[in-house]
């Protein structure tokens, strides 16, 4: 998990330099100083002087992906528990600073409690209070105001299973992500790295199922109550049962 935030981290950075050359790889990860405790509990402190978490940055661009780690089909309830790493970016300008004025320190990790994040969540939720279910994981903060968090979470989806006349066919599982409360001119909810698929390079396939394809899509909707746009980001995932898989759940 350390060397995927670390990975996590330099590949942001680069994303963030697009034009850096590889040769100045190296310059932005020694440019990643964490500092001195001294320098740290000084930033934090001016950092927060006059924040205020409960308040929403201006029109927010949110990059939102998932990892998917696990699953499990729960066919009975036609739920699906998935585990995941939920990959969030944004911006808030209220809290970028000048390294040179904090010893160096160009990236902090913070107490996701004490900073303003996204409300972004699964609509088609089955646990209509605990819609996703995440660990308040540290955040990452750099210098230039942008912040990433990596949340795992537990969350169950509303999944329509067919498996009684068809064990062994495709079936299909959706995930509709949005903010709650932030409508698209306040929340700009895009997809992480221009991702349009889940990321399946940390699955560990103990659910008896494989992944046959992800796919998603951005919908930006009008309601007739509001002249403001909303944006969902819908994952949507084929899965079919590995072979051997019922043979073995009946024994
Ligand atoms: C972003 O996506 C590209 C492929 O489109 C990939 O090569 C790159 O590693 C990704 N970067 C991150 C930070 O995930
Ligand atoms: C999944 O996790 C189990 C237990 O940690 C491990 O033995 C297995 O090799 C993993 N499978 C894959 C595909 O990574
Ligand atoms: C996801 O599935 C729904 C329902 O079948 C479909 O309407 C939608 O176009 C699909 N989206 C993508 C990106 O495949």
């Amino acid at each position: 998990m350390k060397a995927f935030i670390i990975a996590f981290a330099l590949c942001f950075v680069t994303v963030r330099d697009a034009a850096a050359a590889d040769d100045d790889l190296d310059e932005m990860k020694a440019s990643l100083s964490q500092g001195n405790v001294i320098d740290r509990t000084r930033l934090v402190a001016d950092l927060l002087t006059g924040y205020n978490k409960g308040v929403n940055p201006d029109a927010v661009p949110v990059q939102f992906g998932i990892n998917l780690l696990d699953f499990t089909v729960r066919e009975d309830s036609n739920a699906l528990d998935s585990y995941v790493w939920l990959k969030i970016v944004w911006q808030d300008d209220r809290l970028k600073w000048d390294a040179d004025n904090y010893g160096g320190v160009q990236v902090i990790r913070v107490d996701s409690n004490t900073l303003w994040k996204p409300d972004v969540t699964l609509y088609n939720s089955a646990d209509p209070v605990n819609m996703v279910n995440c660990w308040d994981s540290n955040i990452l903060l750099w210098s230039s105001g942008k912040i990433m968090w990596v949340p795992p979470c537990k969350m169950t989806s509303r999944c329509k299973f067919d498996l009684k006349k068809q064990p062994y066919g495709e079936q299909m599982c959706t995930f509709k992500f949005g903010s709650w409360t932030f409508d698209g001119n306040a929340m700009d909810l895009q997809f992480y790295n221009k991702t349009t698929s889940i990321d399946l390079t940390e699955l560990n396939d103990s659910s008896g199922f494989e992944v046959l394809s992800t796919t998603a899509e951005r919908n930006v909707r009008f309601y007739s109550c509001c002249p403001d746009p909303y944006i969902d980001l819908t994952f949507n995932m084929t899965i079919r049962r590995l072979p051997g898989d019922e043979l073995f759940r009946k024994f």
